[in-house]
C-alpha cells in the first residue's frame, strides 16, 4: 500500500474516532439536558463526511484506480506524489480550520478573523478536492 494512502486512511481512522467521540459528547450532554451552548452539529457532521469518509475514499482510490503510466510515468502510472501529499495537506488543513472556527464564529458572530479563516478552509477543501478528482478522472478507464 503506497505511503500517501496509508497516510490518508490513517487520517480517516483518527475523525471516525474523533467524530464516534464528539457524537457520543453530544448525546450524552442531549440525554442529560444539557445542551451545549455552542452548535456542534455542524463540525461533528463534517468531521465523519469529510474526515472520516473523504479521507478513505481518496486514500483507497488512489490506490485500487486502474494506474496511468502515460500520464503519471514517475510513480508507477499512479499519481504524483508531492501533488497528492499537497491534497492530503489542503483537505485536512482546510478541515481543521472549519472544526476550530466554525464554532466559534457561531458562537462570536461575524468577525474578520473568522471570515478570513472559514473562507481558507472552504477553498483549500474545494482546491483539494478538484486536484484529486483531476488525478482520479485519468485513471478511470478501460484496462
Ligand atoms: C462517521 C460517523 C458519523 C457521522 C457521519 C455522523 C453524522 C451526523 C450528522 C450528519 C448529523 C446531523 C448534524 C446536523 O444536525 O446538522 C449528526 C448529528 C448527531 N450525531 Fe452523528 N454521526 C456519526 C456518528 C455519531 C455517533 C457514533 C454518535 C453518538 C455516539 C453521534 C451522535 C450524534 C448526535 C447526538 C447528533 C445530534 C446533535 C444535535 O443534537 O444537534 N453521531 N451526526
Amino acid at each position: 500500500m503506497p505511503v500517501e494512502s496509508r497516510l490518508f486512511v490513517k487520517a480517516s481512522l483518527l475523525w471516525l474516532c474523533a467524530t464516534f467521540a464528539l457524537g457520543a459528547i453530544l448525546l450524552i450532554l442531549k440525554a442529560l439536558g444539557l445542551p451545549p451552548h455552542i452548535n456542534f452539529s455542524n463540525v461533528h457532521a463534517h468531521m465523519g463526511f469529510v474526515g472520516w469518509l473523504v479521507n478513505l475514499v481518496m486514500g483507497i482510490a488512489l490506490w485500487f484506480l486502474p494506474v496511468n503510466r502515460e500520464k503519471f510515468p514517475e510513480n508507477r502510472g499512479r499519481y504524483p506524489a508531492m501533488t497528492v501529499r499537497v491534497i492530503f495537506t489542503m483537505l485536512n488543513a482546510g478541515l481543521v480550520l472549519r472544526v476550530i472556527f466554525e464554532p466559534l464564529a457561531d458562537k462570536v458572530g461575524p468577525a474578520l478573523l473568522y471570515s478570513a479563516t472559514l473562507v481558507t478552509s472552504a477553498l483549500l477543501q474545494l482546491a483539494a478536492v478538484i486536484v484529486f478528482a483531476a488525478i482520479a478522472w485519468v485513471r478511470v478507464r478501460q484496462v
